[in-house]
Order: C-alpha cells, then sequence, then structure tokens
C-alpha cells in the first residue's frame, strides 16, 4: 500500500517530529506545506527542497480568531492539499503538590494549543475535504500518555486525552466520508519538546528517525491508529486501547440503531 496523498498541510513542521515527517513525505514524492511560529526554520526548509515540493507559511495555531483566514489563505495558494496533518503540541510540568506554583494561565494556554487550536483547525478543513471526490485524511499525533497519565504533565497528558476522545468521535462521525482520520500515538522521542529538561532533554526517548520509520510504515500500511512503543508493558497497554476502541464503537453503532 502507498500513502494515497498528494500534498500535505503539516502544522508543527519547525522541528522534531514534524519536521522528520515532513522530510520522508518529501523524500517518498509527496508535497509539503509546512507550518509553525518560526520563519527562519521555515525558510531553511523551502530552501533545502525547493518551492516546487515545499512551502513554508507562519502561523501561531492558538490565535483561533485567524483559523479561517489561514486555511481560506492556505488553501487560495495551495488547492491540492489533501491530507492535514496535525502535529504541532507543547509541554510543561507542574508539581500539583504545589498550589503557589500553580498557573492557571499556563495551563490553559497548554490545553488550548494542544487541543482546541487543532480543533478549530479541523473544523476549517471538514467541510473543504467533504467536498473532494478524492481520498482525503486529518492525521493526528497524539501521545501514548493521553491513555495512560504522567502525573507531572496534567495539562499536556489531559490536553492529548481530549484529543484521542475528538480523534474517536471524528472518525465515528465521518466514517461515511472520503476523509480518513488518522492517530499517531508516539512513545518519548528525542525531540525540542522535552528542552525544558536541559541536557538530559536531548536524549530522553526514542531517536527521531527510528520514530518516523515506524510512524511512516504505519500509514504506508494503511492503519487508521499507529501506536508505536507503550506506557509498561506492550501487552497490558496494547490490550487497555484495543478494548477501550472496541467499547467505543459498540457505544457508536448501538448509537446509531437508536437514532
Ligand atoms: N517528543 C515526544 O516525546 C513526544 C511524545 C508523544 C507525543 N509527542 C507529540 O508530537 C508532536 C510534535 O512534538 P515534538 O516532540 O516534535 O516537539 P518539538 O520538537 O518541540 O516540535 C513542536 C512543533 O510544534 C510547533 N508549535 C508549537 N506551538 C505552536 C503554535 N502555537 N503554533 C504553531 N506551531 C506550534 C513548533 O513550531 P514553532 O515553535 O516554530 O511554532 C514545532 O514545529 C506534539 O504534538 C507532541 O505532543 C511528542
Amino acid at each position: 500500500m502507498s500513502f494515497p496523498y498528494k500534498h500535505v498541510l503539516l502544522i508543527g513542521a519547525t522541528a522534531g517530529i514534524g519536521r522528520a515527517m515532513a522530510d520522508r513525505f518529501i523524500e517518498t514524492g509527496i508535497k509539503v506545506t509546512a507550518v509553525g511560529r518560526r520563519q527562519d526554520r521555515l525558510d531553511d526548509f523551502v530552501q533545502k527542497y525547493g518551492k516546487d515540493k515545499a512551502s513554508g507559511v507562519v502561523f501561531d495555531i492558538s490565535d483561533t480568531s485567524k483559523t479561517t483566514a489561514f486555511v481560506d489563505s492556505v488553501m487560495q495558494s495551495h488547492p491540492d492539499i489533501d491530507c492535514l496533518f496535525l502535529n504541532a503540541g507543547t509541554q510543561s510540568v507542574y508539581d500539583l503538590s504545589d498550589p503557589a506554583s500553580f498557573d492557571l494561565e499556563r495551563f490553559q494556554s497548554e490545553v488550548h494549543v494542544n487541543y482546541i487550536s487543532l480543533v478549530a483547525l479541523t473544523y476549517a478543513f471538514v467541510p473543504i475535504f467533504k467536498k473532494r471526490e478524492t481520498p482525503t485524511s486529518i492525521i493526528f499525533t497524539g501521545s501514548n500518555i493521553a491513555i495512560v497519565p504522567a502525573a507531572t504533565l496534567p495539562a499536556y497528558c489531559g490536553s492529548k486525552a481530549a484529543l484521542n476522545v475528538f480523534t474517536l468521535c471524528l472518525r465515528e462521525s465521518l466514517r461515511n466520508t472520503n476523509i480518513k482520520v488518522i492517530e499517531i500515538s508516539p512513545p518519548p522521542v528525542q525531540t525540542e519538546l522535552h528542552d525544558y529538561m536541559g541536557e538530559h532533554g536531548k536524549s530522553f526517548g526514542m531517536p527521531v528517525n527510528q520514530f518516523t520509520d515506524e510512524a511512516h510504515k504505519g500509514l504506508l500500511q494503511g492503519r487508521d491508529q499507529i501506536i508505536i512503543g507503550a506506557v509498561g508493558p506492550a501487552e497490558t497497554f496494547n490490550e487497555i486501547v484495543d478494548k477501550r476502541r472496541a467499547a467505543f464503537e459498540n457505544l457508536a453503532k448501538m448509537m446509531r440503531s437508536a437514532h
């Protein structure tokens, strides 16, 4: 099987997983429009591959008042985009035992970037993709700690858990359309996400190229849920994920027949 999409809009492509996946797509003949806040990195990307294969658009996804204008402008410049890859994310640590250090604004902003901004982008794209006669897809980068949370990352894990729920609901709701909903769930990967850990952060997790190999293989196989690694024993983790999905699908079926 191959990746059936021709042009990926990759949100969060200036670093880490997003940049590595963008490289992989271009190397395999897929066009990429890369998005992030850092213009210099987008320029490097376009310069490396040339304007016929790569483009870059600066956008801060947290500014949801501009989401529709951003999507209109991108689609006007690149009407062949047929895959939206929602990969941007941010992570910060909380000590919930220390109320004095609790910062609600930081908490809200993390949930806003990791969840609400991605929902806004999804819903700007659903009507566009629905009109297409060819296959389209929306890919989400989730996290294994959406399923088994890490206690020091409540905003991050909560936002990824919400995104996982949204992915399940969206996939079910779009089941009779040409829009495929895919979730990639990574383990810890060596990226800038862990820069707050200092030097240790750089070597924390799986090398990004190994992750990209596995994620890309899952996409080529046409899987809609690509889980890489596990929290704790893989057998237990995968059983939790599979049983939860089966229960979700049963409930969805019951709800469909009740309506
Ligand atoms: N690394 C891991 O261990 C790991 C594990 C599980 C899941 N993930 C998920 O993988 C995804 C990619 O993370 P990464 O590990 O590759 O981290 P990273 O190296 O820090 O990259 C994060 C990307 O998100 C973009 N981004 C962040 N905030 C943004 C905003 N407000 N507007 C637009 N773009 C924004 C960044 O671009 P700019 O800074 O240029 O805006 C950058 O391109 C995230 O969703 C993360 O939660 C990572």
